[in-house]
């Protein structure tokens, strides 16, 4: 199939090079002038697993093309994909300008008929809005062609996109067309030869299954993030609790994990966009509200324990003359994106409590140089930077800090301090291993003490 996608962001860029992979020509389309000159010429300007050899391979083999050039791509496409970015407005909706401006050049463009596939995540009726907006330019040029459009949310995660892209828990497709949900499934099929996981469905339900998806896991995040803040009140081991709740079928294990709050590109802007929608029908999304205010207390909670730990107290920046070396930038491992992540929280907390502050992250140290420029001292060595720092604090739990070199973190450090965000390490071992080890919600049998 010949299809058109407008965004080469982590969505389409991925979704571009899987589709090729599955044999079709695919043809992707951004406004960013250096971003596709890179692409033409191999470099991909996001780090995502497996996703560079992908596209290589498939570009070589003439499947993939980069372009600006929308006209001639929309042209030469059955179906566009729409994969631009829809970023908080300022009243925290969802901000459609990316959305309706690829419609309108569409609309501008198409010589015939079309499928337009909404892959952005957007909020309920906005199908009908890129309708319209197509409507309104063929009206204006004088035509009329025929179109369909479609709601397909993206469901993958950074970090293991091409694998979940190529092998999907499910694909919702929303439309009231028999014959585009057909053209769907050929599309998708190759994604799903063991077991149909299409879901078709109405186009409004299709937008906002996106949308209840991430309120979901956003809700499961702030809930155990408070569980946890009350266990380490109660001498409770947050470890313990999660496996006795995740045996509980109804519940199961996934994303009981306790953290530093949720971050990224999609959960923040999602639960703020659904609230808003929410207020814009008179409805008060009480539950939502109070997970997004979780999840900020939550990205404080790091920085307060460092604070409590190192800190004088009388002091207006408590943190003075102290170092600490932080491993984890990116909102989660296996992706440089640091979009809403809590390390930028975090460090402009530690900064303005007068810290010292050194990082260490194995893809995002470009991303964070654009966030803190000379404020903070970068390195690509995880042991570089504890030489002389008053304590570590784990931010993303990225594989290489699962079972680092101990000995070594404790003799390069000042104190033997380490605030662990992500509960990498067994408490007891840390404890005989002469480490002040501050994990998050793990205080139960007087591991750590309460303060
Ligand atoms: N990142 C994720 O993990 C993820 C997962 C599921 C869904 N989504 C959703 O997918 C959408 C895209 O997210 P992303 O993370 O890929 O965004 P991104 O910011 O990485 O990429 C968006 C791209 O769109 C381009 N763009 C903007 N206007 C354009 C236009 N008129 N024509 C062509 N290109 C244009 C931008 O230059 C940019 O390269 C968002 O709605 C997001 O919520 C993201």
């Amino acid at each position: 199939m010949k299809i058109c996608i407008f965004g080469a962001g982590y969505v389409g860029l991925v979704a571009a090079a899987c589709f090729a992979e599955s044999g079709n020509t695919v043809i992707a389309v951004d406004i960013d002038e250096t971003k596709i000159e890179g692409l033409k010429q191999g470099i991909i300007p996001i780090y995502e697993p497996g996703l560079k050899e992908m596209v290589l391979r498939n570009q070589s083999e003439g499947r993939l093309s980069f372009t600006t050039d929308s006209t001639a791509a929309i042209q030469a496409s059955l179906v566009s994909f729409i994969a631009v970015g829809t970023p908080p407005g300022e009243d925290g909706s969802a901000d459609l300008k990316y959305v309706l401006g690829v419609a309108r050049e569409i609309g501008r463009a198409m010589t015939g008929f079309k499928i337009i596939v909404d892959k952005s995540t957007v909020p309920v009726g906005t199908a009908d809005k890129v309708r319209d907006a197509i409507q309104h330019e063929l009206a204006l040029r004088g035509v009329d062609y025929e179109f369909d459009v479609v709601s397909n949310p993206e469901f993958l995660k950074e970090g293991a996109a091409i694998d979940d892209f190529m092998k999907p828990d499910r694909v919702v497709i929303g439309t009231d067309n028999v014959r585009t949900a057909e053209l769907m499934k050929e599309l998708y099929d190759p994604f799903m030869r063991k077991q149909n996981r299409m879901i078709v469905m109405d186009i409004r339900s299709a937008e906002m299954t996106k949308y209840a998806a991430n309120a979901m896991l956003a809700t499961r995040i702030s809930f155990m993030n408070q569980i946890a803040n009350l266990c380490e009140r109660m001498g409770a081991d947050v470890a313990a609790v999660r496996e006795g709740i995740g045996s509980d079928s109804r519940i199961g294990y996934d994303f009981l994990f306790p953290g530093p709050g949720y971050g990224g590109s999609c959960f923040p802007k999602d639960v703020k966009a659904l609230i808003r929608t929410a207020e814009e029908c008179d409805y008060d999304f009480l539950l939502l509200k109070a997970v997004e205010d979780v999840n900020e207390r939550q990205k404080e909670v790091l920085a307060d324990k460092l604070i409590r730990e190192l800190g004088s107290p009388d002091e207006e920046q408590p943190l003075t003359g102290r170092i600490i070396a932080c491993w984890g930038l990116a909102f989660k491992p296996r992706t440089d994106d640091m979009r809403e992540a809590p390390a930028i929280t975090i460090i402009e907390r530690l900064l303005a409590a007068g810290a010292t502050v050194r990082v260490h992250d194995p893809e995002a140290l470009k991303e964070a140089k654009k966030v803190f420029g000379e404020r903070i001292e970068y390195s690509s060595s995880q042991y570089a930077i504890l030489d002389g720092a008053d304590a570590l604090a784990i931010i993303t739990d990225w594989n290489e800090y699962r079972n680092p070199d101990f000995d070594r973190i404790k003799g390069a450090l000042k104190s033997p301090t380490i605030i662990d965000g992500r509960n990498l390490y067994k408490p007891q071992r840390m404890a005989a291993a002469g480490f002040r080890y501050i994990p998050l919600g793990r205080c139960g049998g007087g591991i750590c003490e309460v303060k």
